[in-house]
């Protein structure tokens, strides 16, 4: 029987992924703001958590989605679409995972950011920080077509092109800035209220 209690979390990350980095990401900046005292955990969008959360106890909220050929996950998009009017109640951040964000051609770079910030826009969501982070090669984890469509990008990309081994191209500190700068705004909206 699904758990249809409600859940009470006052700094939500939610996060939408693939093939795992970006469920990586909010784990740790749900653990970073844990650290600063503050009541958070890192939610499936897809998953029963998101769908019995009490919006009424949340104070901030991170969403978190990934790149896959241009675009971010369907989940991420429904779950943005049905939450606009919440997630524009509270101290909002979106962050965008991408292989362009650590691509050194700086077109590539500027793309993803644009990716990053037209998703919240194109769903009526208006996050007061929106960052492009790079996410993770994870060429030991892809099928043998998909492998050599991501060595064609990465090399591309100027990305690493060794198959045998996967590759953490995320910048943790900027992660845990993100979660830095959420607790500091929460902080100084509590401050004020
Ligand atoms: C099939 C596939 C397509 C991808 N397409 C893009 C893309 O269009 N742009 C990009 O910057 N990164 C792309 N990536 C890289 C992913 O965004 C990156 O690996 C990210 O860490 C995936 O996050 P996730 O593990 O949370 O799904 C792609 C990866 C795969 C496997």
């Amino acid at each position: 029987m699904p758990d249809t209690t409600s859940l009470s979390c006052a700094v939500p990350v939610f996060f939408a992924t693939s093939e795992g980095q970006t469920r990586r990401i909010a784990e740790r900046l749900a653990a970073v703001l844990h650290d600063l005292g503050f009541d958070s955990r890192a939610i499936d969008v897809a998953g029963p958590d998101a769908a019995r959360l009490d919006w009424t106890k949340v104070q901030g909220a991170l969403v978190g989605a990934s790149l896959h050929a241009g675009t971010h996950q369907k989940a991420a998009d429904r779950f943005v679409r049905a939450h606009a009017f919440d997630l524009n109640a509270v101290a909002s951040a979106f962050f965008s995972v991408s292989l362009s964000a650590a691509s050194k051609n700086q077109h590539e770079v500027d793309a993803a950011a644009n990716l990053a910030r037209a998703f919240p826009a194109a769903r009526g969501w208006k996050p007061v920080t929106i960052v492009s982070v790079a996410g993770r090669l994870a060429y030991r984890e892809y099928g043998f077509f998909i492998r050599w469509v991501m060595k064609r990008i990465a090399r591309k990309e100027g990305a690493p092109t060794d198959t045998s081994r996967d590759y953490e191209l995320t910048n943790w500190t900027q992660v845990e800035q993100l979660a830095r700068e959420m607790a500091h705004r929460l902080r100084t909206r509590e401050a004020v209220a």
